[in-house]
């Protein structure tokens, strides 16, 4: 079992290419939809994800992509079952196992994500169907007095029974603590959080038995707040994620794939482009798993006309390659506009 769950970690994470979340619950994407005049029914969000589960070449920069519930069950046009257009593209089947989060007592309006509940049953069934990998996400909020040890504790702990429960099952559990980028916090402030919330995520982890090379840890990237008139520059913050990184996150884990967070979709890739840039000492692949930086500029082209999925794809495929050159070490921001070659249909 243990090989097996060091084997799809490192298939995820270290082969050059990144994760393609599109596991938003329908709500949020609905939420997307309407703010793009969009219909928000079960039919736009399948014929949306079939637009991105079929991307022609896509399956060159993306080793996964991260399903919700609904979406795990749907299929193509054709009939075809989105997990069998994904197996046999060789992209590797997510699911978000989380129910999501809700605030949690004893705090200043803090949350705990919720879902443990019949989490083996789920487990059991989603490995059935095929999944290979799965996702759990907590979240944190800065301000003057949260996140409170209360909160990372509780969501800590929780995150560590979700990856037992994924491990158990022979399902590699993408571990994600997200400090959320609002606000306007300092980068140090940021770092500091950070650094507390891995610490207890991973003492957590351990405590419960997960086996860290077979995991994959999603965590945010140290940032001033948005609101921060002062915005660091790339190399600091550059250098501020890699130290977080380097204090808390054991070699042994094998690859650590950065949610885009809010960010601009070319600042994200920029910023993991200069992350792999740096001096190459990192024991863990650094690559992404993004959801908004990679599919926003694909769906405000699409706006749900049938007639814009080709150029759409397009678009969506454009953003994961600079993300894969971005894993790759390999970005330069002044070639963003260079033709796609090589890339099969
Ligand atoms: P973003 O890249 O849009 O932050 O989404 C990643 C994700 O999976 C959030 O849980």
């Amino acid at each position: 079992m243990q090989t097996d769950l060091r084997a799809a970690a490192h298939d995820l994470v270290c082969t050059g290419g990144g994760i393609l979340a599109i596991d938003e619950s329908s709500g949020t994407c609905n939420a997307r939809f309407a703010k793009l005049g969009i219909e928000q029914t079960a039919e736009r969000r399948r014929a949306y994800r079939e637009l991105l589960i079929t991307a022609p070449g896509i399956g060159e920069f993306v080793s996964g992509m991260i399903l919700y519930d609904e979406t795990i069950r749907q299929s193509t046009q054709n009939g075809v079952r989105f997990v069998d257009v994904l197996r046999a593209r060789g992209i590797a089947v997510g699911i978000k196992v989380d129910s999501g989060t809700t605030l949690m007592p004893q705090t200043a309006d803090e949350t705990i994500t919720e879902g443990l509940d019949g989490l083996r049953k789920r487990l059991a069934e989603y490995g059935a169907m095929g999944a290979t990998f799965a996702k759990w996400r907590a979240v944190f909020r800065i301000t003057p007095d949260t996140p409170s040890s209360r909160a990372v504790q509780a969501n800590a702990h929780a995150l560590a029974r979700y990856a037992a429960l994924c491990q158990e099952a022979g399902i590699v559990p993408i571990v994600e603590p997200e400090v959320l980028a609002d606000g306007d916090h300092s980068l140090e402030r940021c770092a500091d959080v950070t650094r507390a919330v891995l610490r207890a995520v991973f003492s957590e982890l351990e405590g419960a038995g997960v086996f860290l090379e077979g995991i994959v840890l999603k965590p945010s990237m140290v940032l001033a707040g948005f609101a921060n008139a002062r915005q660091p520059a790339l190399g600091e913050t550059v250098a501020a994620t890699l130290r977080v990184l380097r204090d808390t996150v054991p070699a042994a884990v094998p690859g650590i794939a950065f949610l885009s967070g809010g960010q601009d979709d070319r600042a994200a890739t920029q910023l993991l482009g200069a992350l792999n840039a740096a001096p190459p000492d990192a024991p863990w692949a650094l690559t992404f798993s993004y959801g908004r930086a990679i599919q926003r500029p694909a769906l405000e082209h699409w706006r749900g006309n049938p007639e814009s999925v080709g150029e759409a794809q397009r678009i969506l495929l454009q953003r994961a390659y600079q993300n894969a050159l971005a894993a790759r070490g390999a970005y330069d921001p002044a070639k963003e506009e260079r033709l796609l070659i090589g890339v099969a249909s």
